[in-house]
């Protein structure tokens, strides 16, 4: 990897699109026959349209189920630029459909609801990250998958929570570095590799709505219990953990770990997967102020559902546009990303 200075940060800030139609997409779904045989009519549209359905650990059980892949962002972005399928349906947020148009942008990338954001994304916005920039021009931008196409094109490498810290061991140590959006992970992997780095302050929703308190109260009722956490956790709570890292590393943890119960805290999506890996084992979602986990469920995520994924396949629609300048200058982080990750091994876990 080439490390030479200065990476040119892209000056145009040209946005993304999804093409869909909001009012639509919600009155067709109160007219889906409700004797209708979703799973048994999304296969067959997945085999008409010769479609890839990739869902993030984060959905639904059930679509998780019907996904031919089931991943974590680095998972499913690799299988977004290999897949020799002519159309990918992404069960996830904006930013992953998009990162898997700008690595596959000749394929069609269907999104089931256009309005599936992510808190960390909103919390970027290009201008004011440009600025940013600015302030530090001999840093170089090392930016979390969890962000717009803008940003990523306005970024020198992007990570995600399984190769952040490998990325950034590999950087001189004499090289500068801002890390945006997720002050959380920035901050966490600026630890453990004793780089200063400077951070955006942005946060995830989800994993901000843990309570420290409540996950106390919880290990006292259950002192057998281990907890698993993700590197978006504050700080405060990550103290608590007994192994922090990216949702395909903690359900290799909670697999393979001699325990029997476990607390998680990251989305409970993820759970699904546990339970079905580990059937005989407990898990319990971390609690968020109110004493319960409703509240981390990420409500992007949510608005997928089994009727919205087969409306996007029959229609076709909402569809990711990325301009092809914007997405040259996207695609240029991320294949650092993937280069800089090439000895990082395919999560085993799989539908
Ligand atoms: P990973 O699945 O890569 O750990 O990311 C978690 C997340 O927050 C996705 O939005
Ligand atoms: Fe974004 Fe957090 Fe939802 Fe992931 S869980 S998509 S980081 S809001």
């Amino acid at each position: 990897m080439d490390f030479a200075l200065p990476f040119s940060a892209p000056v145009s800030l040209v946005s993304s699109k999804v093409l869909g139609n909001a009012p639509l997409q919600a009155e067709a779904e109160n007219q889906i026959d409700p004797t209708l045989d979703l799973e048994a009519e999304i296969s067959r549209l997945k085999k008409d349209m010769n479609a890839v359905i990739l869902a993030h650990y984060y959905q639904d059980g059930d679509i998780q189920d019907l996904a031919d892949f089931v991943g974590d962002s680095l998972d499913l972005s690799r299988k977004a630029a290999n897949t020799d399928a002519d159309v990918i349906v992404f069960c996830g947020v904006k930013f992953m459909a998009e990162t898997a148009k700008v690595l596959s942008p000749q394929k069609l990338v269907l999104l089931p609801d256009e309005k599936a954001g992510c808190s960390l994304e909103q919390s970027c916005p290009p201008a004011d990250f440009k600025v940013f920039r600015e302030k530090y021009p001999d840093h170089i931008a090392v930016t979390y998958i969890n962000c717009s196409a803008e940003i990523k094109a306005l970024s020198d490498i992007i990570c995600t929570s399984t190769n952040a810290e490998q990325i950034i061991r590999q950087i001189p140590k004499d090289q500068p570095i801002i890390f945006a959006p997720d002050r959380h992970l920035g901050a966490y992997i600026s630890k453990k590799t004793g780089r200063d780095m400077v951070l955006w302050q942005g946060t995830c929703v989800v994993h901000e709505q843990f309570s420290v308190k409540e996950m106390v109260k919880l290990k006292t009722i259950h002192p057998d219990a281990k907890v698993a956490a993700h590197p978006e956790c504050p700080e405060d709570l990550l103290k608590h953990a007994d192994h922090i890292g990216s949702t395909s590393s903690l359900l290799k943890y909670v697999t393979e770990d001699s325990a029997q119960k476990y607390i998680i805290a990251t989305e409970p999506g993820i759970i699904h997967q546990m339970q079905k890996a580990a059937p005989h084992k407990e898990f319990i979602g971390a609690p968020g102020a109110d004493g319960k986990c409703s509240c981390n469920t990420c409500p992007f995520m949510a608005l997928n559902t089994m009727e919205k994924l087969y409306l996007t396949m029959k229609n076709k629609t909402p569809a990711i546009e990325v301009p092809d300048t914007l997405r040259a200058q996207a695609l240029l982080p991320l294949d650092r990303m993937l280069k800089m990750s090439q000895n990082i091994p395919t999560s085993k876990i799989s539908t």
